[in-house]
């Protein structure tokens, strides 16, 4: 199937690339010249396992194209996927100028009509705010636009894989035809029948992924439900933590066993310095504000956000408080699956992490490499083990 992709950051070449490889023809547009200049060379200008060999392959079978017209791109394919970004506002209120523009030139551009599918992260109502733009935008009597949403749950790092292998295809439709139609998109993965990037010899063994198909709403919202609980569970594991150390207890063994529990799993329940990164910390914020506007009681959220912010105070004093130096263990801070994580703690840069672990000089030199190529980071031992640092095993889902 003709498929195009509208947005070539993280989540839209992951997209744009595995619809690739498993058959489909894709046109993938960003309104970023130099990086659809990149991307027509063969560079991925994001770090992620696989995608760099596979979007060179599909572009040299001619099956991926990337091109800066997004108007040719809205034009070339029946089904569009939205993956430009929604960023956010000090107060926790979405940013829609990119949708917005994205979905202005999509209504000009197109005469036939179209399935738009959103991939990007949005607050819950924004297919309702994307129907009155297109019919508000829309020039051509034949355009007529059906809005779903697919959102992304893949970990950075190993993106590819889980978008080839996943445990879930999140379906928010309204009617039987968008269904079909992202059905069909996604039968080679619901089969696992395509030739696998990851494992050329053969897949391991696992369940098939299991179809969910909901309203539009449904989707928006489990996509922003997911992240927040995440968030509430790293907070748990940190209340955890400053109980532990006034009670005399050890977190990591706490947490280990509570984990145990399959009604509550080991994942995200780490104590550390917090939960950052560009998405976690952004989706809370947002899904606290949707919550409250919505009437009902945002306690428990805003307490995981609250707990989130005093992390880095912790963090700082007692890192101040100790001797830097001898015991090094290399810890990597910024390696390509976990460096994200890292990027937005509230009041923590990367650069004040460098300079208070490692010394002005290091810190300078790194801070002068791109970020996704960033090198480990050491950390002392000692200073770890204050904090109850663990390094993050499994990257994030989102
Ligand atoms: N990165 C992830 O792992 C991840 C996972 C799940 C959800 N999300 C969400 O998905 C959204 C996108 O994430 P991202 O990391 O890919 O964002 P990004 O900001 O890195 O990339 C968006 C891209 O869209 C392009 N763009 C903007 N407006 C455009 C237009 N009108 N036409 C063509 N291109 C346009 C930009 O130039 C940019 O390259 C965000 O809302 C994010 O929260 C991200």
């Amino acid at each position: 199937m003709r498929v195009s992709v509208i947005g070539c950051g993280h989540v839209g070449l992951v997209t744009g690339g595995c619809l690739g490889i498993i058959g489909h023809e894709v046109m993938c547009a960003d309104s970023d010249a130099e990086r659809i200049r990149w991307l027509q060379g063969g560079r991925v200008p994001i770090y992620e396992s696989h995608l760099e060999e596979m979007i060179q392959h599909s572009g040299a079978a001619g099956t991926l194209t990337f091109t800066c017209d997004s108007d040719k791109a809205a034009r070339a394919s029946e089904v569009l996927f939205l993956c430009v970004g929604v960023p956010q506002f000090e107060d926790g209120q979405s940013d829609f100028s990119a949708l917005d523009i994205a979905a202005r030139q999509i209504a000009h551009a197109v005469d036939k009509p179209k399935l738009i599918v959103e991939r990007s992260t949005v607050p819950v109502k924004t297919s309702k705010q994307l129907e009155r733009l297109f019919a508000a935008y829309s020039r051509h009597r034949n355009a007529h636009f059906r809005v779903a949403a697919s959102p992304q749950f893949l970990r950075e790092g190993t993106a590819v894989e889980d978008f080839l292998h996943p445990d879930r295809i999140l379906l928010g439709v309204e009617d039987a035809e968008s269904e079909r139609t992202l059905r069909q998109i996604y039968t080679p993965i619901l089969e696992q029948s395509f030739h696998c990037p990851v494992h050329p010899e053969t897949c391991p063994r696992r369940n098939p992924p299991e179809l969910l198909v909901t309203n539009v709403r449904s989707a928006e919202l489990i996509k922003h439900a997911s992240n927040a609980f995440l968030g509430v569970k790293i907070s748990y594991a940190n209340v955890l933590a400053d109980l532990c150390e006034r009670l005399g207890a050890n977190v990591q063994e706490v947490t280990h066993a509570v984990g145990l529990d399959p009604r509550i799993r080991p994942h995200f329940l780490k104590a550390g310095i917090g939960f950052g990164g560009y998405r976690l910390p952004k989706d809370l914020r947002a899904f606290c504000r949707l919550v409250g506007q919505e009437g009902v009681d945002a306690g428990i959220l805003q307490a995981a956000e609250n707990v989130n912010r005093s992390r880095i105070d912790v963090f700082f004093e007692k890192s101040e408080a100790l001797p830097l130096g001898s015991q090094r263990q290399t810890h990597s801070f910024a390696g390509p699956s976990t460096q994200s994580r890292y990027r937005r703690y509230p009041r923590f840069t990367r650069h004040r992490v460098l300079q208070t672990l490692s010394g002005r000089r290091r810190a300078s030199a790194l801070m002068t490499r791109r970020q996704f190529r960033t090198p480990a980071l050491s950390i002392p031992t000692s200073l770890l083990a204050a904090m109850r640092i663990t390094r993050p095993r499994e990257p994030t889902r989102w």
